[in-house]
């Protein structure tokens, strides 16, 4: 059986009085890309510096690629896009990824074609001879995210890999992403683009204080879909729809189909076809990650 790439337990770090993080218990599996969600000082960073060895815990302890946290031999098959980078401005986008490739221990015979397909990958193939000192901010994510995935880590940890990115940039990254995990990596990302996470994303955990305050698979964390179809001409003898449970009209000329499997939704469109109703859109009505965490981390107002 392999082992999850992540696992910790009670992993604690407190900076004098400050503690980072309460207490916390996540599994990644291998191959999976993870999504790592919280506000502003959840400790969200301090987490991925535990797993990576930068810093110990207090208290708590787990496991990255099966072997302990800190592990140096393990260091190396982690890629690591940090959140605040900023390379050796003097070196070019080629040097730069070999410091990376001899210090990941990559052989020297495999660093130069490695270099070229994530300079490729990450559209930078025009731009490996220039110095980085002169890189837009958005030039020196896509550079880090190239040094990240390096020799195909077995986990890459993204730590706001989109943060300085446009939206094509975005765009490009998920795709890249989803690259890195056929190609066999389990992915960390921490983001505050939630529609991103939702993208890209089978299991989440949100963390809030310093603790885990929900994590599953998104299915299971947005719940049941409340379906809405807008629908003209449907008869008032609707006995063929009983099948698909109470459905509700709600005014507006939308029907409503509450706790209907996604699975049923074309069956349903066809019964309403077949009885002679025209139905002009469905929205999955889904509950977005975005509300969820909302829920979840924002503070009751203090009352006065
Ligand atoms: N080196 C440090 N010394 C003292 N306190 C620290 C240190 N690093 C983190 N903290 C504190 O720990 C808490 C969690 O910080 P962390 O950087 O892990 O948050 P985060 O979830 O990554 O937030 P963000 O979304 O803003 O990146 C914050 O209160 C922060 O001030
Ligand atoms: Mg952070």
């Amino acid at each position: 059986m392999t082992s999850p790439a992540i696992e910790t337990a009670g992993l604690r770090k407190a900076y004098g009085r400050t503690v980072a993080l309460e207490s916390l218990d996540i599994r990644v599996e291998s191959g999976e890309v993870f999504g790592f969600l919280g506000p502003n000082g959840a400790g969200k960073t301090t987490a991925v510096k535990l797993l990576l060895g930068l810093t110990r815990p207090s208290a708590g302890g787990g496991s990255v690629l099966g072997r302990p946290l800190g592990d140096l031999e393990t260091r190396r098959r982690i890629g690591y896009l940090p959140e605040l980078f900023r390379y050796q401005a003097w070196l070019t986008a080629r040097e730069v990824l070999g410091l990376h490739a001899r210090l990941g221990g990559l052989d020297s015979g495999q660093r130069h074609s490695e270099i070229e397909r994530v300079l490729a990958l990450v559209g930078l193939e025009g731009r490996g001879d220039d110095r980085t000192g002169g890189f837009s901010k958005g030039m020196q994510q896509r550079m880090g995210l190239a040094a990240a995935l390096l020799g195909d880590p077995s986990l890459v940890i993204l730590d706001e890999p989109t943060s300085a990115l446009d939206p094509v940039g975005r765009e490009d990254v998920r795709a890249i992403i989803r690259h890195a995990q056929a190609r066999g990596s389990a992915v960390l990302l921490n983001s505050h683009l939630l529609g991103e996470v939702e993208r890209l994303c089978d299991r989440v955990a949100i963390v809030n204080r310093g603790r885990v305050v929900a994590a599953g698979a998104l299915t299971d964390l947005l719940g049941q879909a409340a379906v809405r179809l807008r629908v003209t001409g449907l008869p008032d003898d609707r006995a063929a729809l009983v099948a698909f449970g109470g459905l509700e009209d709600d005014g507006e000329g939308w029907l409503v189909a509450r706790g209907l499997d996604e699975e049923r939704v074309p069956d349903l469109v066809a019964a309403i076809v077949g009885l002679g109703g025209r139905v002009h859109a469905v929205d999955p009505g889904r509950r977005s990650l975005e509300d969820l965490f909302l829920d979840l981390v924002r503070v009751p107002e203090a009352v006065a």
